[in-house]
């Protein structure tokens, strides 16, 4: 049986699921992998009394896990940018393997961390909670080329979207349910904002398509603008409502933006629901394949930072400096930028959808024609109107139109235009169709 000692920094809920999971499925681990797996240190800034630490020694500085010889692998289970970035760099140069579910760490260091030193440093849990989508990415897609990568990447604006089709609520009532079921942080600006969905989108688009992990190189757009009125119109036009990371080769370049977005009621991430996520991968071989599972959650988050230290139990690296130094590093090359021809990433200006438009109107006869003509004015086609007849509240009526495909860059103009008319009354939501292959 090879023995694994593995250290954990936090104690918090991913923490506690990795303890957990491993006092129940350890044998089972072994039995499966040959891997046993002993936690051998715990640092966190305080103790959790009731938490079973499995006979792990216990200290309050994270960098003690770097200094212990005992300890073989560093599963990073903290959290935030500072502490944990700073971590990593000690383990590593440390040549101590790395676990970590960091997302934000990776989307916005991890060009740097992965050519630091020789050992592995793996993050599964970073992306998508208990789906293996990284693995899949690196080794069961490996032969072929990615064309695209959709993901429903976020568990928090997922389930707020689902409940305001499904009861019909606003957005904030439905935030403060999902805050109040412990889905949505205390501050939701990361999930609702779009800010957690683009750290997730930018490690896929590494991964899939060889990009620096950038963050700062994505569009992107959170759900805050989206009111269940959207989600009725889009109902009616045959779509629901989804936040999207979208990663994508066109003959034009690479699209990386992440956004709401109109997907096809009959598609297949039209029924991911809840607080699921998922991510569809078209590729050249394979075709479309589809992951979907928990997001979240201490057990699921366990499950992929667990799949990652079982795996570096059984590659041979563990304990062996030499194999560090011949494996270790080529093993985070295969994860790091340049994996693919340099490709050419579009500014959002460029990119081409088609667009759902709600304006708000004065009730007034000639208004729609004013409404269109701006449209042609740009040479946008209208594909379907929908104007109901009974004015709203504010005595506004909402002009909802899909149009044809158009280049970002003209709707903007044209939304411009539309603004500036005296019988828009109110702002403008756009929602991009989403791509379809
Ligand atoms: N807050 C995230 C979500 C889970 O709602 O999906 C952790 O990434």
């Amino acid at each position: 049986m090879n023995k694994l000692r593995i250290g954990i920094a936090g104690l918090g809920t991913v923490a506690q699921g990795v303890l957990q999971l491993v006092k129940t499925n350890g044998s089972l681990m072994s039995r499966r992998t040959g891997v046993e797996l002993i936690v051998q240190r715990i640092a966190s800034r305080s103790a959790k009394p009731g938490v079973d630490l499995l006979g792990a020694v216990f200290s309050t500085d994270v960098h003690d896990l770097v200094a212990d010889p005992d300890v073989d692998v560093i599963l990073e289970l903290i959290g935030g940018e500072g502490l944990a970035k700073d971590l990593i760099e000690s383990a590593l140069a440390a040549n101590k393997p790395v676990v970590t579910a960091n997302k934000a760490v990776i989307a916005g260091y991890g060009d740097q961390l992965l050519a630091q030193g020789n050992a592995p440093l793996r993050f599964e849990a970073a992306v998508a909670g208990a789906i293996p989508i990284i693995q899949s990415l690196n080794q069961g897609l490996a032969a072929n080329r990615i064309d695209a990568i959709y993901g429903i990447i976020n568990g928090t604006c997922n389930y707020m979207l689902t409940v305001m089709e499904e009861e019909g609520l606003a957005f904030d009532q439905v935030l403060s349910q999902a805050q109040e079921l412990g889905y949505a942080e205390a501050d939701p600006a990361f999930d609702i904002d779009g800010i957690d969905a683009a750290h997730k989108l930018t490690i896929l688009a590494a991964l899939g398509f060889g990009t620096s992990y950038d963050f700062s190189a994505l569009y992107v757009e959170g759900i805050t603008q989206i009111t269940a009125e959207d989600i009725q119109y889009a109902k009616e036009l045959g779509f629901k409502i989804k936040h999207l990371g979208i990663a994508m080769h066109t003959d034009a370049g690479l699209e990386t933006r992440v956004h709401p977005a109109l997907v096809p009621s009959t598609a297949l991430l039209a029924s991911v629901n809840g607080v699921m996520n998922a991510v569809q991968v078209v590729s050249d071989a394979a075709g479309e394949t589809l992951f979907s599972g928990p997001g979240a959650g201490g057990a699921a988050t366990a499950s992929a930072v667990l799949a990652d230290v079982l795996s570096l139990g059984t590659s041979g690296l563990i304990g062996s400096a030499r194999a560090l130094e011949s494996k270790g590093r080529s093993l985070n090359q295969a994860q790091a930028a340049g994996t693919a021809p340099a490709m050419h990433r579009l500014a959002m200006d460029d990119i081409r959808s088609a667009c759902y438009l709600r304006i708000p109107t004065v009730d007034r006869p000639g208004v729609f024609a004013q409404v269109a003509s701006a449209l042609s004015a740009h040479s946008i086609s209208i594909e379907a109107v929908i104007q109901k007849e009974q004015p709203l509240e504010d005595a506004s009526v909402s002009i909802v139109i899909l149009t044809d495909v158009v280049v970002e860059s003209v709707v903007n103009a044209a939304l411009t235009e539309l603004a500036a008319l005296d019988t828009v009354v109110g702002k403008i939501t756009r929602i991009r169709v989403a791509p379809t292959h």
